[in-house]
């Protein structure tokens, strides 16, 4: 019943040349049985938006101010995202806790701009490697989902994504077992908080290291709804395999 999710974190990666990628990912899933996004850096929105136009290939931003304006130098709202034609903006990313502090609550605040402009938001979360050694995984995916996350929000306009922190661009990915028992505990959080309906039908990405060579393995875990894609979303030769493998 959810429809699988692939999507691609172009991050700080990728100049109009590199739309030809886009090209040729159109080309290659002409009528996609699965959704895929590609979050390229603010420059290209509006191009792929074009680019795009006659194909279901969603563009989202990478993340989005929590105002609408204002005197935010070098930031970029919802309403800009929106307006450069943007469906989505991925949200609380490592590298954006990281890089630029954001806490569980600015995601939750940036959540709500970006939902009030319409726009469908891709949370991230996850756990760094000192957590996990500690055995606090859960816990630390608990407490993100529970303060990063709006308190309404539906399956349609609200995707997870796990992401643990070390398994991003390192090659490193967790067990299935271990992704498949934290896939499983996001959605019982979701489901005691939002309800049955609402928790069942939120969609759940993994991501980190994915490529085409374990893309189908883990798509094959319980409760992964598809992949969140860095590295291996910057090309056709590396993004089309991950496509088809959820196809
Ligand atoms: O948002 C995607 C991401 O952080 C994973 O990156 O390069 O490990 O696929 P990568």
């Amino acid at each position: 019943m959810r429809r699988k999710l692939a999507a691609g974190n172009w991050k700080m990666n990728g100049t109009s040349a590199d739309l030809d990628q886009v090209d040729q990912i159109i080309e290659a899933h002409p009528d996609p049985a699965v959704d895929i996004l590609i979050a390229p850096p603010a420059t290209l929105i509006s191009g792929m938006v074009v680019q795009a136009a006659s194909h279901p290939l969603a563009v989202a931003g990478q993340t989005c101010h929590v105002a609408e304006n204002g005197a935010h130098t070098g930031d970029i709202s919802a309403t800009m995202l929106k307006d450069a034609g943007a469906s989505h903006v991925i949200l609380g990313h490592s590298e954006r806790r990281t890089d630029h502090e954001e806490s569980d609550e600015t995601v939750r605040a940036q959540a709500r701009a970006a939902l009030a402009q319409g726009l469908k938001v891709i949370v991230c979360i996850g756990e760094t490697l000192e957590e996990r050694e500690a055995a606090n995984t859960l816990e630390i995916i608990a407490g993100q989902l529970a303060s990063s996350l709006p308190d309404v929000i539906t399956g349609e306009n609200t995707v997870i994504a796990y992401e643990p922190v070390w398994a991003i661009g390192t090659g490193k990915t967790p067990t299935l077992d271990e992704i498949g028992d934290v896939h499983d505990y996001i959605r019982s959080r979701l489901e005691q908080r939002y309800g049955s309906g609402v928790g069942k039908s939120i969609r759940l990405l993994y991501g980190g290291s994915v490529k085409g060579s374990n893309a189908a393995e883990i798509f094959d875990v319980s409760n992964v709804d598809g992949a969140l894609v860095g590295g291996a979303s910057l090309t056709c030769a590396d993004f089309s395999p991950i496509i088809s493998a959820l196809e």
